[in-house]
């Protein structure tokens, strides 16, 4: 079996549905890597089984050291970022209703959460998906329908995290 099909498959077996949101509980690997808190091992591969990136133009906020992405944003200069700024004071420099997915992986500690959201949905395209990784389990965005919910295991003795998922349904913005 190969290529869709074989993702679908795979995509049965990591979800389910509860009231027509996915759900799951995704048992990653511990993380390893020189900056602290960085994506769980295996988490953006199941991720892309669900989403499939293929084709889709992604943007990558709170990039951190993960490659992963068209347009990797972050506050951090020794993560070679393509964009260096600070995204809960400075407005994403696109215009509206560009990129199919925008994930986020924002610091845990000492950051207001809800402060790029606004952002985030305004350079998605209808239809595209806004991914966030955080202990939260975030509110819905304005004009955002939640898609999925997935409960996230970063491996033994680390915090459990929310992988939060929606897709934009109207271009009205608050
Ligand atoms: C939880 S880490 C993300 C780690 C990433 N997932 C990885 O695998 O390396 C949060 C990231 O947000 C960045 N950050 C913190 N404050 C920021 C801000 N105000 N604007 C943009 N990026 C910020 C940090 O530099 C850090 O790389």
């Amino acid at each position: 079996m190969k290529g869709p099909y074989l993702k679908k498959k795979k995509q049965r077996m990591l979800t389910y549905h509860i009231q027509n949101v996915i759900t799951a509980m995704w048992s990653c690997a511990r993380p390893h890597g020189k900056y602290r808190e960085i994506y769980p091992g295996g988490f953006l591969e199941r991720l892309d089984i669900l989403i499939d990136f293929n084709t889709k133009r992604v943007l990558h906020l709170f990039c951190g050291s993960s490659k992963f992405g068209d347009v990797r944003i972050d506050i951090n200069p020794e993560v070679k970022p393509d964009i260096l700024m600070d995204l809960s004071k400075q407005p994403i420099p696109f215009e509206d209703n560009l990129f199919d997915v925008v994930i986020a992986d924002p610091p845990y500690h000492d950051f207001p959460p809800y402060c790029f959201v606004k952002e985030a949905v305004r350079v998605l395209k209808l239809g595209g998906f806004l991914v966030i990784l955080h202990f939260l389990v975030y509110n819905n965005p304005k004009n955002c329908r939640r898609w999925a919910c997935i409960a996230v295991s970063p491996g033994p003795n680390r915090r459990m995290r929310a992988c939060n998922i929606w897709r934009k349904e109207s271009e009205r913005l608050p």
